[in-house]
């Protein structure tokens, strides 16, 4: 008896975080595109460069940070997103909190899983500050007006809340913790190596 009962709070336990992990709210769009200061911007200019988000977020010869590049992954193709500042088909409707959480938790603003082909398992290390940055950066290049195409991805992987699991299994989210054992400049290189070099 006792045991049965412990089996069934466990299973309410579990049903209760996979629905906490699945369900996400979407987050209120934009009204008008804030002002950033010029060194943010700066700043964020050099962690694009060096998180890579042009080389994916760009097809050959397209516009810059447009999206559309297929990404291929052992399972199919995942296209990177537009990420211009175009309130309809880029970002240009998501406010910081809505970047932060798809750069740190892999949740779009509309509250979708997206898939960890963006290296959201190491940006979830960026600071604060960093990710302000590249929001900053993005927020002030030119908007695309240009659609993503769907994602060739077999069934059942084409379906995101499968996503939850993989987050739930895999995903560490947290700050990166300085070593110790070594100097700030070692700490500065090895935190943008990890948490945005990926
Ligand atoms: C290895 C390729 C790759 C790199 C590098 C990369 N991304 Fe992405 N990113 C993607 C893919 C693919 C998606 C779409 C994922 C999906 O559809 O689930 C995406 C989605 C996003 C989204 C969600 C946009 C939306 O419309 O849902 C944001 C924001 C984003 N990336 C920002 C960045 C930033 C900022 C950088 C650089 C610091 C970056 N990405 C680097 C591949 C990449």
């Amino acid at each position: 008896m006792a045991n049965k009962r412990i089996a069934g709070i466990i299973a309410v336990l579990l049903i209760g975080s996979g629905c906490a992990a699945v369900w996400h709210p979407s987050i209120a769009p934009l009204a008008a595109r804030p002002a950033f200061p010029t060194e943010q911007i700066a700043r964020g200019a050099e962690l694009a460069a060096v998180g890579d988000c042009a080389v994916c977020h760009t097809v050959s010869q397209g516009r810059p940070y447009a999206g559309g590049r297929g990404v291929p992954t052992p399972f199919g193709t995942v296209y990177a997103t537009n990420i211009t500042p175009d309130p309809d088909t880029g970002i240009g409707q998501w406010s910081e909190a809505a970047f932060q959480r798809a750069m740190r938790d892999g949740i779009d603003r509309a509250g979708r899983h997206l898939y960890p082909v963006l290296p959201y398992p190491h940006f979830t290390r960026a600071s604060d500050d960093d990710i302000a940055a590249l929001y900053a950066f993005l927020m002030t290049r030119a908007p695309v007006h240009q659609t993503t195409r769907a994602n060739d991805l077999p069934f059942p992987l084409d379906n995101r809340v499968l996503l939850a699991g993989w987050n739930l299994l895999y995903l560490n989210t947290g700050p990166w913790h300085p070593d110790p054992a070594h100097d700030a400049d070692w700490n500065r290189g090895a935190y943008l190596i990890e948490a945005i070099g990926h």
